[in-house]
């Protein structure tokens, strides 16, 4: 893609990779506007990083993002890449009896709400010169942990999907891209994964896709930093069922 002189929208901008993308971007000279319902943390990033820009959004509320997505087309129309970043990841055991609410929770914010974003905003992405989908999966998409049953599940939906998208956007000016990360420093699971050393650090993770990125249009559309490819290509390498014994204490 190119990587300067967008105007780029981040869901999920408020921490972790989110964060970092949208600073990275900053750094970088494009518009970044960043997305999420802490509005604490969106004061806080946009007063470091002067000119971005923040809005409270909660992609589970079908109603908040056709209001939100509405007023992007409007105040911002030169809006040309979309990062559908925002996600969350909760274990369950299952069978979790009749209450579905965390299974229920991750869909709707993991899949439904990239599926909303996407359709909001795609009739303005192509009318752009040059436009870009990015949406974040996860190396779990490809060998899962039974402890993350929908989260796992939920990437493994949108890899699908992108494939999809990416098929019926060819010969359009949108480029779909995947980010597909490994296990980073971040909170997704909560604050202890922040220092976890199993963890890829934020920062590196972060310079490594810009590199990917500005390198060249990533094969597949599929932007995988080093430490998931073993993931990413278990069963083409004949690695599944290894990695998925030790990923499950098998
Ligand atoms: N870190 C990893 O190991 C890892 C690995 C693979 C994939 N990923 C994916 O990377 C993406 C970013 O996660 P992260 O690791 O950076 O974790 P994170 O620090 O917890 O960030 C998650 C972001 O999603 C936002 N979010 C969650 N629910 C939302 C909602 N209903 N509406 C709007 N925004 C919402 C959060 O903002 P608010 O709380 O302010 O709403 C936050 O900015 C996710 O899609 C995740 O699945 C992460």
């Amino acid at each position: 893609m190119q990587m300067t002189g967008n105007t780029i929208l981040i869901t999920g901008g408020t921490s972790g990779i989110g964060r970092g993308l949208a600073k990275a971007f900053h750094k970088l000279d494009n518009q970044v506007i960043i997305a999420g319902r802490r509005q604490s943390r969106l004061d806080e990033i946009t007063a470091t990083n002067p000119g971005m820009i923040g809005f409270q959004l909660d992609v589970q509320d079908p109603q908040a993002i056709a209001a939100f997505t509405a007023r992007v087309r409007e105040k911002i129309p030169e809006l040309n890449v979309l990062i559908n970043n925002a996600g969350i990841s909760r274990p369950e055991t299952l069978p979790g009896g009749s209450d579905l609410s965390i299974a229920r929770n991750i869909i709707e914010t993991n899949i439904i709400g990239v599926l909303h974003m996407t359709a909001a905003l795609l009739p303005a992405l192509v009318t752009k010169p040059q436009a870009t989908i990015i949406t974040t999966t996860s190396g779990l998409a490809f060998v899962p942990r039974n402890n993350f049953p929908t989260y796992c599940a939920s990437k493994a939906f949108l890899h699908s999907w992108l494939q999809s998208l990416r098929v019926q956007l060819r010969g359009s000016s949108v480029e779909v891209l995947e980010l597909a990360p490994p296990y980073v420093q971040t909170e997704l699971s909560g604050p202890h994964q922040l220092s976890d050393p199993h963890a890829m650090p934020l920062a590196a993770y972060i310079s490594e896709v810009m590199q990917l990125l500005a390198d060249a249009t990533p094969p597949d559309g599929e932007i995988l930093v080093e430490r998931v490819r073993g993931e990413r290509f278990a069963e083409r390498n004949g690695d599944y069922a290894r990695r998925f014994a030790i990923f499950n204490g098998l």
